[in-house]
């Protein structure tokens, strides 16, 4: 479906909650089917990524009730073989974690995906699942995982990349692995695993960056999932361009690992106010005021807090062209694995609305201010992050823009179209 943007409208105004975190919902409905006992999973996500993990989990035998967004899991924290080959979709969080759950369980299962989630790179989990004991067979390391069953042991694993997809992968099979499992990465990826299992009672522990895991039994889950920064960064992006903005965000999850968007914009001098900190369930939640701000300045972008923002630099490369001078994006190269070849995918498009926006090896650099025409088509990729990204340039663009494939942004946000329309204001 193409979605036609234009502004017929003055400003963003206005209070909305933002839904909930599609990293936490993930993790929420697995860990609640590999627990003994009732968990109760309020605020859990519609998107289809956290929906695909709900899937494979009643697969798996996990009796799970839905209530609107009110989950309620029962389990006795042994999983059943499955009937049939497990789709994850186009759900990286999915196919990823739920891989270190099933290597180490005593029945053969085979994880599947859609077109874009079997290009993607598996090598990342299948060599440390092999090092542990794990029987995982793929085609050049892709989608479909043939895992059949064998015993895991405990592993020292040092991993190159800052991924938490990684990191939970290993520290799940840690769970079902005789010994010890530790685990350190290059940068603190996000830590939404190591959270959640520690409320769960997990043998779990964290010391100067190294976690150590053992066989555990999981407790029960008891769970109001926050809202998704990944989601808030869609408006606050839009109140930062668009005139005589002024809004709020309520719920947000503002966890450091994951909200590296707030300190990008306090460095480039955007308005924004953290109000009512508080913390939920272990994790940090916020509400999020968001203003106008036409003097903006470009800044770099690198190192240690890539991670925490790596699913909103689409938008961020956005707000970039809005800001006077240039904005660096370095050490980003993991971009290129994900729903898209994010580096490509965003430069190309945001070069057709007339954006001065390069590609380079592990990121982009952005030339601002720079006044975006529309009157295009842009391809989302059939990428949610893209689709959304698009959406909020089309609402500064002169003229209007047609979207490619718009509904994509089903993937993690359902609400996103009619959230905005709330916010429009005469
Ligand atoms: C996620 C981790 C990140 C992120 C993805 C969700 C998670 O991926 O891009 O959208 O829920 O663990 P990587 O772990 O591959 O960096």
């Amino acid at each position: 479906m193409n979605l036609i943007v234009k502004k017929d409208f003055k400003t963003l105004k206005g209070e909305i909650n933002i839904p909930a975190d599609k990293s936490v919902s993930h993790r929420a409905v697995i860990f609640s089917s590999l627990a003994n006992g009732k968990s109760v999973i309020k605020n859990f996500s519609n998107g289809q990524d956290p929906q695909s993990s709900l899937k494979i989990c009643k697969a798996l035998g996990t009796d799970i009730e839905q209530n609107g967004t009110i989950l309620t899991v029962k389990s006795n924290g042994v999983l059943k073989a499955p009937k049939n080959q497990l789709d994850c979709g186009n759900s990286g969080t999915t196919i990823r974690l739920m891989a270190g759950i099933l290597a180490g369980q005593n029945f053969d299962s085979v994880l599947t995906g859609d077109e874009s989630l079997s290009k993607r790179p598996m090598k990342r989990i299948i060599e440390p699942l092999k090092l542990m004991g794990a029987n995982i067979e793929s085609d050049n390391y892709n989608a479909p995982l043939k895992i059949t069953k064998n015993k895991l042991h405990g592993i020292d694993y040092y991993s190159p990349i800052a991924s938490a997809q990684v990191k939970s992968c290993i520290l799940l099979a840690g769970l079902y692995a005789e010994g010890e499992t530790t685990f350190k990465e290059i940068y603190t990826s996000r830590n939404h695993t190591e959270i959640m299992l520690k409320n769960m009672d997990a043998n779990i522990n964290i010391k100067n960056g190294i976690i150590t895991i053992q066989k555990s039994e999981l407790k029960p889950l008891k769970i109001d999932i926050c809202g998704d920064i990944s989601s808030a960064a869609y408006f606050i992006v839009a109140a930062l361009i668009i005139p005589k903005s002024n809004i709020i965000l309520k719920n947000v999850g503002i966890n450091p690992t994951r909200a590296g968007i707030l300190e990008v914009v306090k460095q480039m001098n955007g308005n924004i106010e953290i109000l009512n900190q508080r913390e939920v369930c272990g994790e940090l939640v916020a509400d999020i005021r968001i203003e106008y701000s036409p003097d903006m300045t470009g800044t770099t972008i690198q190192g240690e807090i890539i991670p925490a923002l790596i699913d909103e630099i689409p938008v961020i490369s956005l707000l970039a062209t809005q800001c006077n001078g240039q904005t660096i994006i370095k050490d980003a190269s993991d971009l290129k694995n994900k729903e898209s070849d994010r580096i490509q995918t965003t430069v190309n498009e945001l070069k057709k609305l007339g954006a001065e926006i390069e590609q380079t090896p592990d990121g982009m650099i952005i030339n601002g201010k720079t006044n975006l025409s529309g009157d295009t088509e842009v391809n989302s990729y059939k990428d949610h992050r893209l689709a959304m990204t698009l959406y909020v340039a089309g609402l500064i663009c002169k003229k209007e823009i047609s979207i490619k494939d718009f509904e994509w942004v089903n993937i993690s946000f359902p609400e996103f179209l009619n959230l905005f329309g709330t916010l429009f204001y005469n």
